[in-house]
């Protein structure tokens, strides 16, 4: 790793940005702890070494013994829109996380056409671009709090070319998508993503999502994959990534692994067989997980609206209705109860997701489906290909899903320190430099001279998600600092407003 110009020209004894001191450092790297202090200058670390080792800080942080790790990747986001809708990026920073992955299930800010419906409808903001570099400028005039890293969406890719044509294209309507993608590729994405439960994704065969994933291969993108199935035909699914992966040329990031529905709990025991057989052949997989039980996502894309799912219904919760707000935050078989006492006739779940998707505002609800075993959750972190991703749609307008504003610090807290469900230094790693080097972030992940300076202080010993389903819009506690590219984003719970976050390109600096 080249070391920065200010890498070069540092001393020691030098005055210098920042020094955070006293703290334990975890590199990233999964080894133990080293007590010291650690400089900053510009947006570089400059120093790392033992207590007293640092030169004066413009700015001096006493760490107090906590423990100073790289800034969090979330390797899976839906952030695309809120970093223009939403630059403070609050729900994310307090969590300590520093980078985000957007484009994921398949949706991405660009391609776009200016203006375009689809676009608007995913991001909550007009497309004034039409591809990514156009994006990264008006993700930098609106100046976020954290970095981002673009997949590039085939869902996006697709209804851009084909509307909602849902055949298979012909050879100019293929040859567009992939041109599209090679694009996004050669601006700096980091892979292409697919949502194949999603309209219109799921109406792509094997070889389509095949030929758009090779685009990625000559830039040494990944595909990244919300699969076809994460229930009864999960084993089949993870079967359809690996191959994609194969024919294409490319590392292959399974998102969100999960066994879906009562009837699989305990099947992802056998789809990280069927990975971890892959790798030992020689594939190159990875993946990620949140920690919940519940998934959320729009409602409409999971049910027949003329015939909603009888069982499937039981289990949703509703975060955002426009049309029947009082909905939100309310398990749908409650809502059901209530609406047959005031209305005075037997319904059922179902009967309330039938109206909910007959309204006009049916396009916008969110929902969250209990779907999860947390065993499942347990096996997932247990194993060293599985790296953390929120999964958080951050519409705050309804009641979100609580994974927006808690999973890292819930990792953290719950699994590895109450559950000791994996080690505090291998957590780190599965959030920082894994998670960097899968994504194509070049020298972050670790605390390391020449590195970028993004960073999380947090206490092990405190650090807890406190969003939950009920209140679900709550910033954790125990993070006690955040700083992106050198520049202090939070101390003690205050957000600094400063905005030094970036699009990042793929596998440049
Ligand atoms: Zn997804
Ligand atoms: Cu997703």
């Amino acid at each position: 790793m080249p070391p920065s110009a200010i890498g070069r020209t540092y001393s020691p004894g030098m005055t210098i940005d920042l020094v955070i001191r006293d703290v334990r450092i975890l590199d990233g790297e999964g080894g133990a702890a080293v007590e010291g202090d650690v400089g900053v200058a510009s947006d570089r670390i400059v120093s790392v070494g033992p207590s007293g080792s640092a030169g004066q800080g413009r700015t001096e942080i006493d760490g107090a013994g906590r423990v100073l790790a790289p800034g969090l990747v979330d390797v899976h986001s839906h952030d695309d829109g809120a970093l223009l809708r939403h630059p403070d990026m609050a729900f994310k920073l307090a969590q300590g996380v520093t980078t985000v992955v957007i484009g994921n299930c398949g949706f991405s800010a660009a391609p776009a056409e200016i203006g375009g419906e689809s676009t608007r409808s995913f991001l909550g903001v007009d497309s004034t671009w039409t591809d990514l570099d156009g994006f990264a400028a008006a993700v930098d005039q609106a100046a976020p709090a954290v970095n981002a890293v673009a997949l590039v969406g085939h869902n996006s890719v697709r209804s851009l070319v084909m509307g909602d044509d849902l055949n298979e294209p012909d050879a100019a309507q293929l040859d567009a998508m992939k041109a599209h993608v090679r694009t996004a590729m050669a601006q700096g994405a980091c892979g292409f993503s697919s949502g194949l439960i999603y309209h219109p994704g799921r109406s792509a065969t094997t070889a389509e999502v095949a030929a758009l994933a090779a685009e990625a291969a000559p830039f040494g993108g990944i595909y990244a994959t919300h699969m076809r199935n994460e229930g009864d035909h999960l084993l089949e699914a993870v079967d359809e990534a690996l191959l994609v992966s194969r024919t294409a040329g490319v590392p292959l990031q399974i998102s969100h692994h999960k066994a879906a529905g009562e009837a699989n709990w305990g099947k992802i025991v056998r789809s990280l067989a069927r990975v971890h057989d892959a790798v030992d052949a020689g594939q190159d997989v990875t993946l990620d997980v949140y920690p919940y039980v519940a998934g959320s996502g729009p409602m409409w894309q999971y049910f027949d609206a003329e015939n909603p799912d009888p069982d499937y219904s039981k289990v949703i919760r509703i975060a955002k209705c426009p049309d029947f707000p009082g909905f939100e935050g309310r398990m749908v078989v409650d809502i059901a109860e209530d609406e047959s006492r005031r209305r005075n006739e037997p319904l059922e779940a179902h009967d309330i997701i039938r109206q909910i998707l007959a309204g006009p505002g049916a396009r916008n609800v969110i929902s969250i489906q209990f779907i999860i075993d947390e065993a499942d959750i347990e096996t997932n972190l247990r194993d060293p290909l599985v790296m953390v991703g929120s999964d958080g749609i951050a519409d705050l307008s309804g009641q979100p899903h609580p994974r927006l504003f808690g999973t890292f610090p819930r990792v953290l807290g719950h699994y590895v320190r109450d559950r000791g469900v994996l080690p505090l230094a291998e957590a780190v790693r599965r959030m920082t430099s894994m998670s960097a080097d899968r994504f194509g972030l070049v020298d972050r992940g670790r605390i390391v001279e020449g590195g970028y300076a993004d960073l999380v202080l947090f206490d092990p010993e405190t650090v807890i998600d406190t969003a939950t389903f009920d209140d679900p819009k709550q910033e954790p506690s125990g993070i006690g600092l955040v700083v992106v590219n050198g520049a202090v984003a939070l101390e003690q719970g205050t957000h600094s407003g400063v905005g030094s976050g970036r699009l990042l390109r793929y596998r440049q600096g």
